[in-house]
């Protein structure tokens, strides 16, 4: 949702805010662009579409400036063109800016009856203008954006730089990430510390309604209340991750082949493997005994991460489990029980709705237990237990081995809950400890099918529409298998529970119709056959997912089937993720699509 970074330092920096914004590009890239202050005035480059064409901009024009600003965009308020690139500016000030103004419009109306003249469709420039009239009244820039900042209602993300100012640099931060990071004379502020990993691992993240002063040695902070205020050093791991693709064509291959990998590693770090039990990497803050309730809340593929854990959460753990997307949970004022948890699911930590709900559940005295992989996010910091997934850096928008390792540390959640509450014996503790163990090796196992997915791409690739369907875990992974088709391929499709297509989808089956059937070989498997058998009299095309028990059980025509290898079901929609990413993948690549930065996504939704 946006990406900014900001550079003082004593030689050019329009390249390495460049490099920094490439590492943010998967926030935003609909437009990108950069402001330094040549021979002390501001000066920018703008251009549309991915930062290649900035950067293409740059080498026609270049910045020699030792001080700017960047932004990589994901459009909010105007269309993606050149003009409401940012950073926006005036004489005085330029802005890069993520996140939304609320109240720009009234803004934008008081600051044009002052004479300000308005240039772009964004909710950013009024920023800009705010802080000029300041700035006109006489003021500091500091000063300026001091009495700026209160005016504005929403979330932001901000960095300011003045004309004139070769020595400053001021950051502001509310309800969107922001870190400092601390070079030898030089200072950065980043959207993420992955940003600024090339050039420090030394950072601070600002708090909410913090606003920072940087100068080319030191970082002056003040928070909401204007008090001047400390943030504590960190050490970034960011560096220690290669940012590139080894030998894949996309970072969404990369990602999807590294799973077995980072499933092992996050069971690794959740089991005990000798003793055949799940040991907690953290102490539970709160006596899993005494909890009545568990309300999940998350968004896109982490919100279908929640709803799998559901299902484990109330097998093993016998608590009921409520599940809601967190744009709807934050609004709808739910009752929560006063000895409740709540668990939050998000890879970026970072996504508005997710946030909001988090906040929510804490005002309501909840227990907040976040799964998140960037352990340094807003949400990881505002939880009373973080259980970090350890997927490392996601890059391609699609979120594939975060899912997985969202799966694998809700899956090791529900045990340790289980046998917490007396729900489950050690004897099953063990034997599902077993099939997690398991997991890494059929999910490497799954990949080698994947020569025969991609020979379905072609006929999948002309489908106008496709259903998934699925009972049990499988039904969430189905409704995770259509939203990955259908945004990184652009074909419509949707995810349906088997058992609820008669209920009404059943009439959009004809012979154009693909169906896509995720059947592990488990307890429900004879309903979802049943559920085939109406597809198939209705001419649709059956495309199964499952092993040689259930292709064989299956005792209708099907037109493909994925094989999987043979495995317990329990946790089967963890190596069942293989190939519903894989089938996505192969049918966006046939068609030629963008899979790692689809249209209109961005990987961290840092707005409403
Ligand atoms: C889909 C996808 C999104 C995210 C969602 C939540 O492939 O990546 O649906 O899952 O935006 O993001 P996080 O997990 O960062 O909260």
């Amino acid at each position: 949702m946006c990406g900014i970074v900001g550079i003082i330092a004593n030689e050019p920096v329009a390249e390495k805010i460049v490099e920094a914004l490439r590492r943010l590009e998967y926030r935003g890239y609909d437009s990108a662009g950069l402001a330094t202050l040549e021979q002390g005035h501001l000066t920018r480059r703008r251009a549309a579409g991915k930062l290649k064409n900035l950067e293409e901009k740059l080498r026609q024009e270049p910045l020699h400036g030792t001080i700017g600003i960047g932004h990589t965009r994901w459009a909010t308020h105007g269309r993606p063109t050149e003009n409401n690139a940012h950073p926006h500016a005036t004489k005085r000030v330029a802005v890069v800016h993520n996140g939304i103004i609320e109240n720009f419009r009234e803004l934008r109306e008081e600051l044009t009856a002052q004479g300000h003249v308005f240039v772009s469709e964004t909710d950013t420039e009024v920023v800009a203008h705010l802080v000029d009239h300041e700035l006109q009244s006489g003021k500091s820039p500091s000063e300026a954006v001091a009495a700026a900042l209160p005016r504005l209602r929403g979330a932001f993300a901000l960095a300011f730089l003045f004309e004139g100012a070769e020595g400053l640099l001021i950051g502001a931060r509310l309800g969107a990430p922001l870190a400092v990071g601390y070079g030898t004379d030089a200072m950065y502020l980043g959207s993420d510390a992955l940003a600024l990993a090339p050039f420090t691992d030394r950072i601070s993240y600002m708090e909410d309604g913090d606003w920072v002063v940087l100068d080319r040695n030191s970082a002056h902070f003040t928070n909401a209340k204007g008090q001047s205020v400390t943030r504590p050093h960190l050490r970034s791991q960011a560096s220690a991750f290669l940012i590139d693709k080894g030998n894949h064509r996309h970072f969404m291959a990369k990602e999807i082949h590294e799973q077995p990998e980072v499933v092992g590693r996050t069971l690794a770090h959740y089991l005990d493997m000798s003793q055949g039990c799940v040991r907690l990497p953290f102490d539970l803050p709160f006596d899993p005994a005494q909890i009545s309730r568990i309300t999940i809340t998350a968004c896109g593929t982490a919100f279908f991460a929640g709803l799998i854990a559901k299902y484990w959460i109330e097998r093993f753990a016998r608590l009921p489990v409520e599940i809601d997307v967190a744009s709807e949970f934050r609004y709808r004022e739910a009752p929560m029980d006063p000895q409740g948890l709540m668990i939050v699911v998000s890879q970026s930590g970072e996504t508005a709705d997710t946030l909001a709900g988090l906040r929510y559940a804490k005002q309501n005295g909840q227990n907040i237990l976040s799964v998140v992989n960037v352990t340094t996010s807003t949400m990881a910091r505002e939880s009373d237990v973080i259980a970090p997934t350890l997927a490392g850096p996601e890059i391609g928008v699609a979120s594939t081995k975060a899912f997985t390792c969202q799966l694998t540390v809700l899956a090791c959640l529900a045990v340790a809950l289980g046998r917490a509450r007396g729900t489950l014996s050690p004897e099953v503790e063990k034997t599902l400890v077993t099939e997690l163990i398991a997991l890494p090796g059929l999910m490497a196992e799954a990949m080698k099918r994947e020569a025969a997915i991609e020979s379905l791409a072609p006929a999948l690739a002309k489908a106008k529409d496709v259903l998934y369907l699925g009972r049990g875990t499988s039904y969430p992974l189905a409704l995770e298998g259509a939203l990955k088709l259908k945004e990184i391929s652009y074909i419509h499709a949707e995810g349906y529970a088997a058992g609820e297509l008669k209920h009404g989808p059943i009439a959009l089956i004809d012979e154009a119709m693909p169906v896509i059937v995720i059947a592990p070989f488990d307890h429900v498997f004879e309903k979802t056959v049943s559920n085939m058998q109406e597809v198939a009299a209705r001419g649709g095309k059956l495309i199964l997912i499952g092993d040689d028990n259930a292709e064989r059980d299956s005792a209708v025509a099907l037109q493909a089937t994925i094989k999987m290898p043979t495995m317990a079901p329990t946790f089967s929609a963890i190596a069942y993720s293989i190939p519903v990413q894989l089938l996505a993948y192969h049918i966006a690549v046939f068609m030629g699509k963008d899979v790692d930065q689809p249209r209109n996504l961005a990987k961290s939704v840092t707005v409403e």
